[in-house]
């Protein structure tokens, strides 16, 4: 049997509907809502990605706009920048565009931006919900694993009793997909580069989820023998001028299903920032 390709775009194309509704609400109420991205530098990489964000965004009738800063800009100056966008009720949602510059790295990025208009969802004030246990998605959750239990909800994949081992351990992917994971009642483990023996906790899940940035990183000695494992790749890496994810093309055959790169986690991410985004502005039209 061949493995099914657990694509966003069905699930993408009914959400952005169902957003384009809600921002036409708001618009009607006389509120267009607004995000800011604020790139410090100008990282090539950070640039595509907000390209894939501020299409979706003026998709669906909301208002884009990107603050670049100088890699040089110093701490206090950026700080009062942020500053003002935080005090701006025309500014519905901001997002700090990571990687920022070894200037500002000494800076608690995650907590600077106002809890309300947090629409990446890093903010300690919004993760609190995570590690008291809720499954409310309709909350500002961080974005990348948000859309990626919502895409495993789409496909009917519960995660109830479920063993699933998150490779990665990163503060915007791996730590918050591990505890929501285990809010839906899934056994997680969280593997990171020190793991001993990931193969043979891999062949072991039922879920195997790679967060590390390598691509080809997951082989088909990863995976059980009896093809019922789902892979989800959250990588987005570059090999041979072409973008791939971190698991390999053997290891999704021998899967039961997968989410493809690109056209998986990544439409995900974006999709659960937009969603992020009106639901900020609804908050904040409702005071
Ligand atoms: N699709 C999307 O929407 C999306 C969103 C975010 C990120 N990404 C992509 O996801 C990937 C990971 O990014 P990230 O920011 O979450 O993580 P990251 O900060 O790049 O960290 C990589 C993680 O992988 C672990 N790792 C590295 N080598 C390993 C090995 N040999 N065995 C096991 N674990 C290993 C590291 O372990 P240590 O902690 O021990 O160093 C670390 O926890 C990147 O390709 C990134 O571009 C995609």
């Amino acid at each position: 049997m061949h493995p099914k390709i657990l694509a966003a775009q069905p699930l993408v194309t009914e959400l952005k509907k169902e957003l384009r509704h809600r921002c036409e609400g708001l618009k009607n109420r006389g509120v267009t809502p607004s995000m800011c991205v604020v790139l410090v530098g100008d990282n090539p990489a950070s640039l595509t990605y907000i390209k894939n964000k501020q299409k979706v965004c003026e998709e669906i009738g909301a208002h884009f706009k990107l603050i670049q800063m100088p890699a040089s800009i110093a701490a206090q100056d950026f700080l009062s920048e942020l500053n003002k966008l935080n005090q701006d009720p025309s500014v519905h949602g901001i997002i700090i565009q990571l990687p920022v510059s070894e200037s500002l790295k000494a800076l608690n990025i995650p907590n600077l931006v106002n809890p309300e208009k947090d629409i990446d969802g890093f903010n300690g004030v919004n993760t609190q919900a995570i590690y008291t246990g809720t499954t409310n998605l309709k909350l500002l959750l961080p974005c990348t694993p948000k859309g990626i239990i919502n895409l495993l909800n789409y496909y009917g994949i519960s995660l109830d009793g479920k063993n699933v081992v998150v490779i990665g351990r990163s503060l915007i992917v791996g730590k918050p997909l591990s505890m929501m994971l285990s809010n839906f009642n899934a056994t997680v483990t969280l593997a990171h580069s020190k793991t001993k023996n990931l193969k043979q906790l891999t062949q072991l899940a039922d879920i195997i989820i790679s967060a590390v940035g390598k691509s080809e990183f997951i082989g088909s000695d990863f995976l059980a023998h009896h093809s019922s494992q789902i892979l989800i790749d959250v990588g987005i890496n570059s090999f041979d001028g072409k973008l791939t994810g971190d698991i390999s093309k053997e290891a999704q055959d021998k899967s039961l299903a997968f989410t493809p790169v690109p056209g998986g986690v990544g439409p995900m991410t974006v999709i659960s920032l937009i969603e992020n985004l009106i639901t900020a502005t609804e908050n904040q039209v409702k005071g």
